[in-house]
């Protein structure tokens, strides 16, 4: 979409090359103080203005105060503490925590037992007196503030001046590209968050130079942050545009009036990652892209296009088209706006025209209707998308803006007796739930990178992805729309915490520079996408089973009814259900309590249910005894306890069930933090359905089996297990064939008929060689065969990648398995080589994993133990074209090499 300055459409110009980077602050906190005279009271209701004036009492730390489930309020004084970067260290709050300084909320935690930090300036009182209050509810068991609460100031690094000013010299500073997730590059530290993967966040500046042409002078210009992770302060040349609190929300500032045309602008931006929003790892840095855009001061902003399917009769379909005309110019303006729907090829496929006059200084809303003939819808298998090419002219038809909206024409539906339709057929979701969060990038994933990821969950079955637990990155939500993903978007919060905070003076008539909510940010940038089928308000609220959960959540329903009518609302609930949220929500979305659905249904038959949330089983690929001093929760899908359900059982009532649309198992692929079901010394989860690096666990067939469409069998364990001659292996089969057989070297051992949503299983006395399945169908006909050997000791190495091209813009990446192998070429399910990467060509390894939940190793490095014979590079792209060689060695194993291509790029970037 990009053209010169002149021409009619948009100028939208990447910002991610160049930026100057430098830490802001050591992570340690100095002037520790230990916060004392704490009190406490019993709290009627979960609310601050439901303070209790009496009742108060000496509160001990660690001391249980409630006997049971419920709420109580602690407070403390504050003693006053110099320097900025002030912050409260808790060592743990049973079960969760809303913490208010000086009556404004300014942190939450869930979870019973880790360490956490707040932030304090934002609420602090320079002259004192500071009052700390702490909400803290009790699910189970005990409840109370546990140990001490420890005051103290992150200690700021000398930076040698003020970073924001534009003179400040920042050429010592390291050169970076965007995405960038710096708190992935901080080592794993015993002293940090267990749930946030032991990283330390601190905070950090980033700087940026850019030119403004002087043809850009008189123009609407502005720039979209898509996310940075978190407390972000944004100046140019030394002024300040605003702050954005959330990390999982895009904002945008106009600086038509602050640019300084013909000449160098230097933005800077200070992040603030130290106070967590959610209770996994969630990395730091400006974590996604940032735009510059150039417009006609008459135009059509980004996020102000809607278009929606109305309806499909027979073969035509009726959209609506709503746009929002911004006048930021000083004239009043008639003209027209043209709206072209193009179909998947690029030919017109319907066209309207209306015309317009617009105020100076305002903004105008147009509604259109097309109808498209011989439309072709998107579907799952056939992920079509249109495009509505929008016009905007003014006298004499001359064309002063266009922009590009994709989109596409499909109609959705659920039924309270049948599920999830799609265009009209019956679909069941089959879904997982995911974190930003990959190996070797952190959460600053490249946009290949998420198109990669959601291939891998298609290639197993898996048709949707739940955003858990905040609205993704657009281009994660664009890999849905083209590959036939279908997505649960979801927002942080309940309630409508407001992202943006813009200063008095920079505001214009932009109106998103304003300060939107942060749920109104997520309609207004997802709502185009045909894969979104469900928004999603919050998740697990405590207020989830209350009137007042319900009452804040009817107000954020009307505001998405506002913005979009063509989606049902829901959230994830894991208690309350049949009240609170569940009495003002279109579909119930159950985490968990599978023996909640049928007294649900059987009450409310005309309410559609699905699962939000499911299994959270616990397994560690190629692990098959789970170990508590490693980590490590075994591969077979058993609950030991330790998960919240098998795979199984979590899947069967969903299949079962008609009446449940669908799942969204937690989850797809593992994440950094929430290392159940031990915790340290893992650092990351356990709960995928593959590893941090995309490789499968031994689950991902139980799904393979599931929700696949091809016959399949998956055989496990390994069977490399020298010591242990004679003695019972427990083999297991998964299949969707309806008889599954094993033989041993040969010798059969039996046939076993196949549960649906289940598996077989044998006790086999162990004997090297091959243990061979056969999947079989009513007549005896073979369907899928599968095998496992007994390999000998690790000889080489393999690399494998789904393509051989990467494009040349400084952030592509490609995955990059490497296999430890014998001389036979089979895997070595035990190997832990340590693997070396070497490149020549424009390319480097931007980062490395191994799937590993308990390596403490650094992933921004060329080098990676194998974890059960796999690890996995990233080789990333430089700006330049060409060959890249990639070569992989270990010492005493034979290197290998892959080659590859990097392209050219099409996205322009700001100068
Ligand atoms: C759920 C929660 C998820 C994750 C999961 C782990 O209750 O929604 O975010 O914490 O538990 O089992």
């Amino acid at each position: 979409m990009a053209t010169l300055p002149g021409h009619a459409a948009q100028i939208r110009l990447r910002m991610d090359a160049g930026w100057r980077f430098h830490l802001a602050s050591t992570g340690t906190l100095d002037q520790k103080i230990v916060v004392e005279n704490w009190t406490w009271a019993p709290a009627a209701t979960s609310a601050i203005d439901g303070l209790p004036k009496q009742g108060w009492q000496p509160a001990t730390l660690g001391r249980d105060v409630f006997h049971g489930r419920g709420f109580a309020w602690y407070r403390a004084t504050l003693p006053s503490l110099t320097g900025t970067g002030r912050t409260v260290h808790f060592d743990g709050v049973d079960d969760n925590a809303v913490v208010y300084l000086n009556g404004r909320r300014i942190g939450s935690h869930q979870g019973y037992s880790d360490p956490f930090d707040i932030a304090l300036d934002s609420a602090w009182n320079p002259s004192g007196p500071n009052y700390l209050l702490v909400l803290v509810e009790n699910i189970d068991g005990p409840g109370c503030i546990n140990n001490h609460v420890v005051l103290g100031v992150d200690r700021p690094m000398t930076l040698g001046g003020d970073p924001a000013r534009p003179g400040y010299n920042d050429s010592h500073w390291r050169l970076v590209h965007l995405p960038h997730d710096y708190v992935v590059e901080e080592p794993v530290n015993p002293e940090g968050n267990n749930a946030h993967a032991n990283r330390i966040p601190r905070t950090a500046w980033y700087r940026k130079t850019f030119t403004a042409p002087s043809a850009w002078r008189g123009k609407s210009v502005w720039i979209d942050f898509d996310g940075i992770y978190r407390d972000a302060k944004v100046t140019l040349n030394g002024r300040l545009l605003g702050e954005h609190r959330s990390g999982y929300t895009g904002f945008r500032y106009d600086i038509s009036k602050f640019v300084r045309y013909g000449a160098k602008n230097v933005l800077a931006v200070f992040v603030d990652p130290t106070h967590f929003e959610g209770w996994w790892y969630e990395g730091g840095g400006i974590y996604r892209h940032v735009w510059l855009n150039v417009a006609d001061p008459v135009h059509i902003a980004p996020w102000d296009t809607f278009i929606s399917t109305r309806s499909v009769d027979g073969s035509t379909a009726t959209l609506a088209v709503n746009t929002r005309l911004t006048n930021a110019g000083s004239l009043s303006t008639r003209g027209y706006l043209l709206s072209r729907a193009l179909s998947p090829d690029g030919t017109l496929a319907a066209q309207t025209r209306s015309p317009f006059a617009i105020p100076a200084g305002s903004t105008l809303d147009i509604a259109q209707t097309l109808r498209v003939d011989n439309a072709r819808l998107w579907s799952l298998e056939n992920p079509r998308l249109y495009r509505l090419h929008t016009d905007v002219a003014v006298t004499r038809g001359r064309i002063v803006d266009a922009v590009d909206t994709p989109f596409g024409i499909r109609t959705i539906r659920f039924d309270a007796a049948r599920g999830f339709f799609l265009n009209g057929k019956p679909v069941k979701i089959k879904g997982t739930c995911n974190h930003q969060d990959f190996a070797g990038v952190g959460i600053g994933v490249p946009d290949g990178l998420e198109y990669w990821r959601v291939r891998k969950l298609k290639a197993m079955g898996s048709n949707a992805w739940r955003m858990s637990h905040n609205p993704p990155t657009s281009e994660l939500l664009d890999a849905c729309d083209h590959l036939g993903m279908l997505v649960m978007d979801e927002n942080r919060h309940l309630g409508f915490a407001e992202g943006a905070k813009t200063p008095p003076g920079t505001q214009n008539a932009h109106a998103l520079s304003k300060g939107l909510s942060d749920l109104d940010s997520m309609i207004l940038r997802d709502r185009n996408h045909p894969s979104i089928i469900l928004w999603s308000l919050c998740n697990e609220e405590p207020l989830q089973g209350s009137d007042e959960g319900a009452r804040i959540f009817s107000a954020m329903k009307t505001e998405v009814r506002r913005l979009d009518r063509t989606r049902l609302i829901t959230s994830a609930m894991n208690g309350g259900f049949g009240n609170g949220i569940s009495n003002v929500e279109d579909i119930q979305g159950f985490n968990y309590n599978p023996d909640a659905y049928d007294p649900f249904h059987r009450a409310r038959p005309a309410q559609p249910c699905f699962a939000s949330e499911t299994a959270s089983t616990v397994t560690t690929r190629g692990i098959y005894a789970s170990s508590r001093s490693k980590g490590y929760a075994t591969a077979y899908d058993i609950n030991e306890g330790i998960s919240i359900n098998t795979a199984e059982s979590a899947w069967k009532p969903i299949a079962d069930r008609p009446y449940m649309a669908g799942a969204f198992v937690w989850t797809g692929f593992d994440y950094r933090g929430e290392p159940a079901p031990y915790g340290w010394p893992a650092v990351s989860s356990n709960f995928g359905i593959m590893d941090i690096c995309g490789f499968p666990k031994d689950n991902y067939y139980f799904y393979l089996a599931a929700w696949g469409n091809r016959p399949i069998v998956h055989l496990l364990p390994h069977w490399n297990w020298h010591g242990k001659e004679g003695r019972a292996i427990d083999v297991w089969a998964y299949s969707n064939a309806p008889r599954v057989e094993i033989l041993l070297n040969g010798r059969s051992l039996g046939v076993r008929s196949m549960p649906a949503s289940g598996h077989v299983s044998w006790a086999v006395p162990y004997a090297p060689g091959t243990l061979l399945a056969r999947a079989f169908d009513g007549t005896g006909k073979t369907l899928a065969t599968d095998i496992v050997q007994t390999t000998g000791t690790p000889a080489a190495l393999r690399l494998q990648a789904e393509r051989h091209d990467i494009v040349a813009d400084g952030e592509d990446v490609l995955p990059l398995a490497v296999s430890i192998v014998d001389t036979r070429g089979r895997v070595v399910p035990t190997a832990s080589s340590m693997v070396t990467f070497t490149v020549t060509g424009q390319a480097e390894i931007t980062g490395v994993g191994n799937g590993d939940p308990s390596d403490h190793s650094p992933d921004k490095t060329n080098r990676r133990r194998a974890f059960n014979g796999r690890c996995l590079a990233l080789v990333g792209a430089s700006t330049k074209t060409g060959r890249i060689v990639v070569t992989a060695r270990s010492p005493g194993l034979r290197p290998a090499t892959f080659v590859l291509r990097s392209v050219a790029d099409h996205i322009a970037e700001v100068q």
